[in-house]
């Protein structure tokens, strides 16, 4: 295998054969029983995540909350392994609650998130009684609040702030900064205003405050900032209401590696950071350290999850470049069109062999869905198999139909087991949906 140390995650390896290997089934083996593309997700690996979390920061602050961010990935299976590793779930929208729900995750750990959450999903919430409604606008509150007396409920709620934290990475995935759509802002009075119109709210508890500032963030900084400002602000509503906020979400967004150039940090120094910004806050602000609660999506799900390709046509342009493709692309991952989006492949069927050949990793679509831009794999032909890594968040749970692919089926591995956690889609999936009206017929 010459020097070659190649980048894995969790139970990755390369087995005798010198293929990919994930939770002891051969990637090879997997591709042939459950066809490709295929998302593969890693169980062992997933749950050491959410211990790694729980850990962390328990040892640190007994109290704490890990609730999972759903939009990263959410499917049933993935709520049960979640539920099992006792952490809590945030959701953002109808259709993940009830996925949540269906899969029998306790309603009261859950928390419904939403710059603008439609009547049904209020209403689902105080129906369903979820742990915590995360109002975004002065508006929701007045919605929530009016729903609550109509259906004679109560609701336990945070108010989303945005702290004006400027965060070093994609611009479409900045949340916290003023220039946002999300939150009452810090810096204009609209946040003082939320907290007031809350607590005048009936039906309506308010527990505590929520931010997320960004997500795959490298830098620490923005963390114990985050805590600083949230904490000086409990203690503005203190001093104005007299009322002491029991719970602080500090949201997700710790990054995870796409290529060995990446070093996110690690849950550890996370920890070390918000629990030390937090605790340093407190004291300096004489407050009640409050329960804190985290969101993160990424940091659990993305390097659990390695997709599957089949290799086609290899067009080799002299002088230019080589184009590998796969049998997969935008529909199953839009996060290189998207956001720039990096990540690391090898051959799955040839990892033992070295990386020599640089390549460009294109989708199927009609378009140029260019997958990895510039790559080197292992020498590549039609018909080898293509793992790419870290696709375990925000590559399902973004995955369209577009050209109407299929989207593809997702296996949850384990000590040489693998068993189908989402199906295969079918064509007739694909026109399910579809009505001619009458007058075509
Ligand atoms: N909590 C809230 C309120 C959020 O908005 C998010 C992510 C999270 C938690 C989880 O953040 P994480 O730990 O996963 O960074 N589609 C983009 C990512 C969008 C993230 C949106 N919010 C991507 O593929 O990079």
């Amino acid at each position: 295998m010459g020097s070659y140390q190649p980048m894995l995650f969790g139970t990755q390896r390369i087995n005798a054969a010198g293929h990919l290997e994930i939770g002891g089934c051969d990637t090879v083996a997997l591709a042939e029983e459950f066809g490709t593309p295929l998302y593969v997700l890693d169980e062992a690996h997933l749950r050491e995540r959410c211990r790694e979390y729980l850990r962390a920061f328990r040892a640190r602050l007994p109290e704490v909350e890990v609730a999972y961010a759903g939009k990263a990935l959410l499917v049933k299976a993935l709520c049960r392994i979640v539920e099992q590793e006792g952490l809590a779930l945030d959701v953002a929208s109808a259709g993940e609650l009830y996925t949540a729900l269906q899969a029998g995750f306790p309603a009261q750990r859950v928390k419904l998130h939403g710059n603008f959450k439609s009547d049904q999903e209020l209403l689902m919430a105080l129906h369903e009684s979820v742990g915590r409604v995360v109002v975004d606008s002065l508006s929701e509150i007045e919605r929530l609040s009016r729903f609550a007396q109509t259906e004679g409920r109560e609701a336990d709620i945070l108010i989303r702030v945005a702290p004006g934290i400027k965060t070093q990475t994609h611009t479409f995935i900045q949340t916290g900064q003023l220039d946002s759509k999300f939150g009452l802002s810090l810096s204009t009075s609209a946040a003082l205003e939320g907290v007031k119109l809350a607590l005048e709210s009936p039906g309506l508890r308010l527990r505590g405050l929520h931010a997320h500032i960004g997500s795959q963030l490298f830098g620490l900084d923005c963390f114990q900032k985050a805590a600083e400002l949230m904490v000086e602000f409990m203690a503005q509503v203190r001093e104005r209401f007299g009322v002491v906020l029991e719970e602080l979400d500090l949201g997700g967004g710790l990054g995870i590696a796409y290529t060995p150039e990446d070093t996110p940090p690690t849950i550890e120094e996370l920890a070390e950071i918000m629990v030390g910004g937090l605790q340093h806050a407190c004291a300096r602000a004489d407050y009640p350290v409050p329960k804190l609660i985290l969101e993160p999506g990424r940091s659990i799900v993305g390097t659990a999850g390695t997709t599957l390709y089949r290799v086609g046509p290899v067009k080799h342009i002299p002088g230019v470049r080589t184009y590998v493709a796969v049998d997969g692309g935008l529909s199953d991952n839009p996060r290189p069109a998207l956001y720039d989006a990096e990540y690391t492949a090898l051959v799955a069927n040839k990892a033992d062999q070295e990386p020599t050949q640089p390549v460009r990793v294109a989708g199927k679509h009609c378009e140029t869905d260019t997958l990895l831009a510039e790559v080197t794999i292992q020498p590549v032909e039609e018909g080898d198999l293509l793992a790419v890594f870290s696709t375990g968040a925000y590559n399902y749970a973004m995955a369209s139909n577009y050209n109407r692919f299929c989207r593809p089926a997702m296996v949850l591995v384990s000590e040489g087991q693998a068993d189908l956690i989402v199906l295969r889609e079918t064509l007739d999936d694909l026109i399910a949906q579809d009505v001619i009206p009458p007058r075509l017929q």
